[in-house]
């Protein structure tokens, strides 16, 4: 891509950030310029400057140029198998807890279906003992309509996939012929929040923090400025959940310990 090319997709996230009230000049300068590319072609238009014109004119292509770059794409136990391994390391840290007092980030939340996913989880390790704990699901976003979407807790079959039919029906209220929602219980354990990882300060004390695939879309300095604060967040000891095509890298590496590499899970050293 040529230089100019870079300043106008600039001005693109400039405008959308505008528009959207959010921060998106970390986002790689590519996979924007992909996305510009689709939608350039789905509205019939030709060149970038048409497209910063059409999206001067029409501020709701800020929400349409958004959503292709999928960033609010998630389900429920989003990798399976990555679920599979973490409920072993909760089960460890509940084992190893002296105080019982749990506080996870699920950081870009999207939805709400990781936040739930980690609820239904301890719900599923715990039991009945779940009373005895004091558990705080912090679930920040910086897009505000998916929180209340996710506030909502209702969601089509096609997000549910991963779970059985035994945890559905423990955990869900079919409201529709194709639509579930989140029972309260599952709710309770869970505060949304808008919050921006790039900007805002981190919650504290954090016995284990999920930000996957969100990483993906930062460039490596947005990365590693972000992993530092994540560190800055977590307790000694404290895990660190990425997505299955993210890493801790750089100086990152000296600051997280792999678990699990292949799962992504890394703890704070
Ligand atoms: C692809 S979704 C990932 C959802 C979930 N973590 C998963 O793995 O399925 C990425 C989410 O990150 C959010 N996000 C992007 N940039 C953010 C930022 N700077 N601060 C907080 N959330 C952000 C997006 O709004 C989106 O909901």
């Amino acid at each position: 891509m040529e230089a100019l090319q870079y300043s106008a997709i600039r001005k693109v996230k400039e405008i959308v950030g505008r528009i959207k009230g959010m921060d998106i000049s970390g986002y790689k300068d590519d996979f924007v310029a992909r996305r510009i590319r689709a939608r350039i072609i789905a509205l019939g238009l030709e060149t970038l400057g048409e497209y910063i014109r059409y999206l001067q004119r029409n501020p709701s292509e800020a929400d349409k140029l958004l959503d292709s770059l999928s960033i609010n794409v998630s389900e429920f136990f989003r990798d399976p198998w990555v679920w599979d391994v973490l409920k072993d390391i909760f089960k460890r840290i509940i084992a190893e807890k002296k105080i019982k007092v749990l506080r996870i980030w699920s950081a870009g939340c999207s939805k709400g279906e990781e936040p739930y996913s980690i609820s239904i989880l301890l719900h599923e390790i715990l039991g009945k003992r779940i009373s005895e704990y004091s558990i705080t699901i912090y679930a920040t976003d910086i897009d505000r309509d998916a929180l209340r979407s996710a506030e909502k807790g209702i969601y089509n079959i096609s997000s549910l996939r991963n779970l059985s039919k035994s945890l559905l029906e423990k955990y869900f209220i079919k409201i529709g012929p194709a639509t579930y929602m989140v029972k309260p219980e599952v709710k309770k354990l869970v505060k949304f929040k808008r919050h921006d990882m790039i900007k805002d300060p981190p919650f504290m004390f954090m016995d284990a923090i999920f930000c996957r695939n969100v990483l993906i879309y930062f460039s490596r300095d947005l990365q590693e400025k972000v992993l530092r604060k994540f560190h800055m967040a977590l307790r000694t000891g404290g895990i660190l959940i990425l997505g299955a095509s993210e890493y801790a890298f750089g100086d990152a590496l000296k600051m997280f310990k792999p678990l699990n590499t292949r799962a992504r899970i890394f703890m704070k050293i």
